[in-house]
């Protein structure tokens, strides 16, 4: 069997090898969905979802919408702290490793269903690939650092969105089985925009017009542990002269719900939106306000200027000619950035690759398991 033009020439595997790819977190769902079709095409890929995120929006409407196979288990295992819930996708995952006995399996981002997957794996003997290796905000706080850290320790092939994740991997020591394949979710975005400005009426339902609006979205735990956080968030949001628009996370709809304020008519708290929903609300927003980290990509891939409701990014390159600017939660310093609006810079570089990761990463898989 050969590979696929994007994934090389001249590579052929004997038979079809098993891989069990593991998500659970609607930024995992999206990170896959290029990357399972061209896995079966050269292997027997098994879908694990963990059940981490279960709402319908946060998790059915990705598989839908972005055509992803249902998983072959749905381990259900919801939400919880943080070792209830690592600990029962650990054991979960397992038996599912134990019963399918694969050659390797895929991790991806930051997650606590990319740390459970690359444990039960490791523990067993399995190797591991880890898709978006190498990040890094130097946070040892912070749940995501944690998880990406020990999940690269542990993994035997890891794919790396930008250069600056494989020098942060050599720093740790970490040479063998590191490649630059560029940003898997700048593929998604790329074979989906199309598709989402046809068929998307977000705009329109909300009435709301091209670059007259900003986007926000805030779920990091720094920001969510802390009410008083969100309360500042929500009261310079009604301070910026235009609609905003808020799909809210649940974690976040629960704090809200605890919290008095009295929410600026330009506030649109609205529920998580489909993913094509949201690439169109962030092509046209004027700005996007984010602590997330895939929503900071991906403003920065459709070169709308960004402020992280944080002060420090993994995603440093976003940061180079002002594309991206770290405010915190500071309400002066955001709405100063705001009103500064685009960058100097006309275009912004292409430093996560040209959108052909997925291709990459299977022609390396494919060489790793001869
Ligand atoms: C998780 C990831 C984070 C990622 C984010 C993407 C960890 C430690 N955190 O954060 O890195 O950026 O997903 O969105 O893995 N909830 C629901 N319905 C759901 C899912 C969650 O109501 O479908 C609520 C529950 O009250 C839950 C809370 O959200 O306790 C937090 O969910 P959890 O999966 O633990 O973490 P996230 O904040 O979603
Ligand atoms: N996203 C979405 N609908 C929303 C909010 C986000 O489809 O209402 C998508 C977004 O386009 C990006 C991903 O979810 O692809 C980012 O996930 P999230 O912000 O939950 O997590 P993070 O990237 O911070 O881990």
């Amino acid at each position: 069997m050969s590979f696929g033009k994007s994934a090389g020439e001249g590579v052929q595997l004997k038979g079809k090898k098993k891989v069990v790819s593991i998500v659970g977190a609607r930024p995992q769902f999206i990170k896959c969905a290029q990357l399972w079709r061209l896995l079966r095409e050269h292997f027997e890929e098994v879908l694990v979802h963990t059940g981490q995120h279960y709402d319908d929006a946060m998790s059915r409407v990705f598989f839908e919408e972005l055509e992803i196979p249902e998983p072959a288990y749905n381990l259900e295992v919801g939400s919880g702290s943080h070792g209830f819930q690592t600990g029962e996708m650990l054991k979960r995952i397992e038996q599912v490793l134990i019963d399918e006995s694969p050659a390797l399996s895929i991790v991806y981002g930051d997650t606590n269903s990319t740390l459970a997957g690359a444990l039960a794996s490791s523990k067993m003997g399995i190797d591991v690939a880890h898709v978006e290796a190498g990040l890094r905000s130097y946070e040892k706080k912070m749940p995501e650092e944690i998880n990406r850290c020990l999940t690269d320790h542990v993994s035997a092939l890891l794919f790396c969105p930008t250069e600056t994740a494989v020098q942060n991997l050599h720093k740790e020591g970490i040479w063998s089985g590191v490649h630059f394949t560029g940003d898997v979710m700048l593929e998604t975005l790329g074979e989906r925009i199309v598709e989402a400005e046809k068929r998307s009426e977000i705009l329109s339902s909300l009435s709301l017009s091209k670059k007259g609006y900003f986007l926000l979205t805030v779920h990091r735990a720094e920001n969510t542990d802390d009410p008083e956080r969100v309360l500042k968030i929500l009261n310079m949001a009604g301070k910026l002269g235009r609609p905003v628009v808020f799909p809210v996370h649940p974690r976040t709809r629960k704090v809200i719900s605890g919290i008095s304020f009295s929410a600026s008519p330009q506030l649109r708290m609205i529920d998580p939106v489909s993913y094509l929903d949201m690439l169109v609300l962030e092509k046209n927003a004027a700005v996007v306000l984010t602590d997330s980290g895939g929503v900071q990509k991906e403003a920065y891939f459709f070169e709308v200027p960004v402020v992280t409701l944080r002060n420090r990014t993994e995603w440093v390159e976003t940061l180079e000619g002002g594309w991206n600017t770290l405010c915190d939660v500071d309400e002066e310093e955001i709405v100063d950035t705001v009103r500064r609006g685009l960058p100097g810079t006309p275009r912004r570089p292409e430093l996560f690759g040209v959108g052909s990761a997925t291709g990459r990463i299977v022609k390396i898989i494919g060489e790793f398991l001869g």
